[in-house]
Parts: C-alpha cells; sequence; structure tokens
C-alpha cells in the first residue's frame, strides 16, 4: 500500500489527479471508476485543467461510477449523474456514451443492478477505481452490515449517511433513501484503487479502515486484502493513521 499525506486539500487533489493521470497516460484506453462526493472535486478540476492544456486525453478512456441515488433521475442537480456531468465529463474529451452510472429510475432495481454488474464486467472491470470514504467507513454505498455484498446491489441508506449528506439537499427528508452501488467485489475487482480523504472527520474512519480489523461493519476494510492501494489525504485525514504508524 502506498500513502500519501499532503499538506491540504489542493496538494491533496493533485497527487491523486497525477495517480489518475499516470494510468491514462499508461494505458489510454483504461477504464476509470469513478467517484462522487466533496472529496474528488478537486482531483477532477486538476484532471480538466490538464485535458484543456493538452496534456491528458480521455478520448479512448470508459468511465464506471460506483453508485446512484434511488428515484432521482440524470437532469436533478443532486444526481450523480450530475455531478459527474459538471464536475467532469462535460469539460474533458471522454465521449459521453463510454460513460456509464446505474440509473436511479429504473423501474426494476434488480435488473438496473444486474445489467450494471454487466456493464462494468463487459468492460473487464475497473483498471483503476477511486473511492471515496464515508464518516462510517463506507465505500460506494456500501454501508456497514453484517456481509461484504459481492455484486452491484441497491441499499437503504443509514442514518449516518443521510445526515452526512443532508448538506446538498434542503432537508435531510430530501436526501433518497436507498443508492444502486457496486458491490465490495465490484470494487475489489479493479486492479488498482486510488482512495481519497480530506478532514479531520475522516481520521478515524482511515484509521479504522487500514489499521482495524477487517469487518463489514467498516466495508473499507477490505482494502487490507487489495494488492494495489493508493491512499491519499490530507494532514488531518490521515493523521490518526500516521500516529499509529510512527
Ligand atoms: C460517492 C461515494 C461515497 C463517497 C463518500 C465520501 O460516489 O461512493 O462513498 O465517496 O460518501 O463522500 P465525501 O467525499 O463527500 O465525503
Amino acid at each position: 500500500m502506498r500513502i500519501y499525506q499532503e499538506k491540504d486539500y489542493n496538494a491533496m487533489s493533485r497527487r491523486a489527479a497525477s495517480v489518475i493521470a499516470a494510468q491514462v497516460v499508461s494505458k489510454p484506453d483504461c477504464v476509470l471508476g469513478l467517484a462522487t462526493g466533496s472529496t474528488p472535486v478537486g482531483t477532477y478540476q486538476q484532471l480538466i485543467q490538464w485535458c484543456k492544456q493538452g496534456d491528458l486525453s480521455f478520448a479512448q478512456v470508459h468511465s464506471v461510477n460506483l453508485d446512484e441515488y434511488y428515484g432521482l433521475s440524470p437532469e436533478h442537480d443532486q444526481s450523480y449523474r450530475y455531478f459527474m456531468q459538471t464536475n467532469l465529463f462535460d469539460h474533458v474529451d471522454i465521449k459521453p456514451e463510454n460513460t456509464n452510472v446505474p440509473s436511479g429510475l429504473a423501474a426494476e432495481p434488480a435488473e438496473e443492478c444486474a445489467r450494471y454488474e454487466d456493464v462494468v464486467k463487459g468492460l473487464g472491470y475497473a483498471d483503476l477505481q477511486l473511492l471515496g470514504l464515508g464518516r462510517n467507513g463506507h465505500i460506494g454505498f456500501n454501508e456497514p452490515c453484517d456481509e461484504f455484498p459481492l455484486a452491484t446491489h441497491l441499499v437503504d441508506l443509514t442514518e449516518s449517511t443521510i445526515e452526512a449528506n443532508a448538506r446538498f439537499f434542503a432537508s435531510a427528508d430530501d436526501v433518497p433513501k436507498q443508492a444502486l452501488t457496486m458491490g465490495i467485489g465490484t470494487i475489489m475487482k479493479a486492479r488498482k484503487i486510488l482512495i481519497v480523504a480530506s478532514g479531520a472527520d475522516k481520521a478515524d474512519a482511515v484509521w479504522k479502515a487500514f489499521c482495524g480489523p477487517i469487518t463489514p461493519e467498516v466495508p473499507a476494510s477490505i482494502l487490507q486484502l487489495h494488492p494495489d492501494v493508493t491512499l491519499v489525504g490530507d494532514g488531518s485525514a490521515l493523521a490518526r493513521l500516521m500516529e499509529d504508524k510512527a
């Protein structure tokens, strides 16, 4: 496992973007697994800048996003499809048809989950999967539970996640209660994992994920079993982990 403790959010974003850029440069037709949330926004801004400068091209890249709220349309400004369009896809040369996000409007979520799992499998799974980390240790929307879910599935969001995401909605009542998410098995099939964490409120989750027991109660702890993980964080998110490793 590689750990980069960067001094602040901007440095963290630049480091994470450089890991993704290295993947794209070394394999221009790679499959990138992408995440939403606050943490990767700066990473995407850096990638956009390099793309606009002509230093990086996504023309041959395929992307597969981790998750989508169930019940939100792609045009809803809090849907993850909308997030990806506005924070990355609309500003780089990725082909729209090469981008994949689960459909939040599927009438039969189980069918949509199976279809999405087939899409990711058909692409040969991600060469590099970018992950954020929930304060409760979730990755994608794989919430703490009794066993690691394998494939893409419909999940009930926990109160902690609804509360954490309420900042993006008018109120906690407006946060969708369910989401479609890649499973832990889908994520673990990525050849490389890049996980980003920022802020003191992630310090415990980072520590539990990488120093605690491997348990579905902390879904990210499964990453201890992945052979190629890069963790990029700012000082406060990695503070407890680095204390332990010192
Ligand atoms: C988003 C996702 C989530 C977030 C996590 C952290 O696609 O899958 O697991 O990565 O909730 O979110 P932020 O970065 O907003 O703290």
